[in-house]
């Protein structure tokens, strides 16, 4: 089944896409957008997590995420005891956060524009990884200093239940299936709609895991 809560499903931005489904005013599932490329993009995932490993951060009450994340571009998001924010540096090794990869920036630019975003300019990539038991809770991208700009995520990897909200916590929420190569953005009236994981599809093999790529204009 298409969620088409929205309907306009011959919208002229998004022509050069296989299959999009608007779930919001402003919000686009594009089907299968980076199904192309989810190899190389998963070569350079490997390669920023070389520099800067995932981790479990804690939340500002000290509890431990069960997503793993690490970043890569000119900040990154972190959490710990003193709050959420974005940073230069990675608090592992006081180093600054890998670059972002080319490939990582021309999908989240190609992404934005078929969803209506033009000049997106991400300088931040949240580098989200799921193991079956991960969750997501139900949160609002809002440490943002750039609300114009829109979210940009990217799914490879096992499946997932994504939650999609309205603006309020206590809206109603859909569940929404995302495979490996969906891109989910979102800007305009629902830049800060609550979203979260609900769960990981799972699989006989215990090392298969979920990566999401969210792609941000923090600062
Ligand atoms: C997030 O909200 O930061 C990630 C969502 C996802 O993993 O799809
Ligand atoms: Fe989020």
């Amino acid at each position: 089944m298409t969620l088409d809560l929205f309907g306009s499903a011959h919208d002229d931005a998004r022509d050069d896409t296989p299959q999009a489904d608007a779930i919001g005013p402003g919000a686009w599932v594009l089907r299968g957008f980076a199904q192309s490329e989810l190899p190389d993009l998963q070569a350079d995932i490997d390669a920023v997590i070389a520099q800067a490993p995932l981790r479990h951060w804690l939340t500002p009450g000290g509890k431990r995420m069960s997503v793993a994340m690490t970043n890569c571009g000119e900040v990154g998001w972190i959490s710990d005891r003193q709050g959420y924010r974005y940073g230069t540096h990675d608090p592992l090794s006081q180093r600054p956060w890998p670059s972002m990869p080319a490939s990582f920036v021309a999908l989240a630019r190609r992404a934005a524009k078929a969803a209506g975003y033009r000049d997106f300019a991400p300088d931040a990539c949240l580098i989200n990884r799921y193991t079956r038991d991960a969750r997501l809770t139900l949160h609002q991208d809002r440490d943002e200093r750039e609300l114009g700009a829109p979210i940009v995520s990217v799914s490879l990897g096992l499946p997932a239940t994504f939650l999609w909200g309205g603006l309020q916590r206590g809206d109603r929420t859909h569940r929404i299936r995302l495979a490996p190569g969906d891109v989910v953005v979102w800007g305009g009236p629902s830049r800060l709609a609550y979203h979260g994981i609900a769960s990981v599809e799972g699989s006989f093999d215990a090392q298969a895991v979920r990566y999401n790529l969210t792609f941000r204009q923090a600062r």
